[in-house]
């Protein structure tokens, strides 16, 4: 099978380069912006991939949700598999393009675009078939955990260690994404849309690592805590959905807090199947590709969408979830009792706006 690649950044020139080596696979086509790079195979107009019946999967790269959801437009529309690393276009546009692919005979496949190569949403999407999934989440975020580890374990500043995870490939171009939890969050989204059918919409609690500094990892530490950014999705009692991001506090025996550098580590929950757990290198140019391959090598097999016809858009309720929150305010340190996790981020929001220096990570459980 002919697969062109869209976007020859990070991720698409690991894709491309493994292509080269892929046995049931070949690729002479990528897509990029005039006047950036010479090499023979490059093109510089979507027409090129479109009008091309002999290229039958499309590989995007891109990221980002205007160009990136034009030419996934075009690409299923033109009766192309479409596969990509890009959570920023699925979690926003995902029952559209699953839609659009049904409606042209094609795949949507999008198993790179949460945790980098761990075939996490690839199982979820085999899990549900039999069983009834009903929690999900954990570290998703290569760039944050890398940041975090550095800070405890080797004393960096939160700006060197941003910067070294940069360097490496591990952010997004523009890495507030990673730091403010949205890259955590639209993979939440991920997680719920592929293991409950429910994009979850409405109140998307988020607070990412941009308040956590080097004061705030030496006062855990001191308690023999060490943080970890966690993105959590799943059922409550009543059926609703719940999906939030927010920094937690682990002992440092929890296997979480044993999760380093650029590792994820997810997790998904079933009626019959219990809890399992998957782990993996969660960004970087290779990782991430080896999780494009893996969708790019099923597509001659079968023909299938992640998002199963049944996926709607569904409101959070994240009232009934309830956490002991460790928090710095202006350099003193609490416990709080058990409250409801938006509880802590009004709170957060209103000591923020008061101008207080204010941290909070919940308590593992
Ligand atoms: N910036 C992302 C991360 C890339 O650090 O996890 C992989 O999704």
């Amino acid at each position: 099978m002919k697969v062109a690649v869209l976007g020859f950044g990070t991720v698409g020139r690991g894709v491309y380069e493994m292509l080269q080596n892929c046995s049931t696979l070949s690729c002479d086509c990528v897509l990029e912006r005039p006047g950036v790079f010479n090499e023979p195979f490059i093109v510089n107009d979507i027409n090129t991939i479109l009008e091309d019946r002999s290229i039958e999967a499309v590989a995007e790269c891109i990221g980002g949700t205007t160009i990136a959801h034009d030419f996934a437009v075009k690409c299923l529309s033109a009766g192309k598999h479409f596969v990509t690393s890009n959570k920023a276009l699925i979690s926003a546009y995902g029952l559209e393009l699953r839609n659009l692919a049904a409606k042209n005979g094609v795949s949507l496949l999008f198993s790179a675009a949460c945790g980098g190569t761990m075939p996490v949403l690839h199982n979820m999407a085999l899990a549900r078939r039999s069983d009834t999934l009903f929690k999900s989440g954990g570290i998703l975020n290569g760039t944050c955990n890398f940041m975090l580890t550095k800070m405890q374990d080797e004393g960096s500043s939160f700006e060197d260690a941003l910067a070294e995870a940069r360097r490496l490939g591990y952010a997004e171009a523009d890495p507030s994404a990673d730091l403010s939890g949205l890259d955590t969050l639209r993979k939440v989204i991920l997680l719920s849309a592929v293991g409950f059918d429910a994009f979850p919409s409405g109140d998307l609690l988020c607070e990412g690592i941009q308040n956590t500094d080097a004061a705030a990892i030496s006062e855990l530490k001191a308690r023999g805590l060490v943080l970890r950014l966690i993105g959590s999705c799943g059922r409550n009692q009543d059926g609703s959905l719940y999906a939030f991001v927010q920094p937690v506090a682990f002992s440092s025996s929890a296997a979480e807090a044993n999760v380093k550098m650029n590792t994820n580590m997810a997790f998904w929950e079933g009626e019959n199947c219990g809890r399992v757990t998957i782990s993996g290198q969660g960004a970087g140019r290779y990782p991430t590709a080896a999780n494009v391959l893996r969708d790019l090598t099923e597509l001659p097999e079968c023909r299938k969408s992640m998002l199963s016809s049944k996926c709607r858009e569904e409101k959070v309720n994240n009232g009934g979830c309830e956490f002991r929150y460790i928090v710095i305010e202006n350099g003193s340190v609490s416990i709080t009792e058990k409250m409801p996790v938006s509880a802590m981020f009004a709170k957060a929001e209103i000591k923020r706006k008061e101008g207080a220096g204010f941290f909070f990570a919940a308590m593992e459980e």
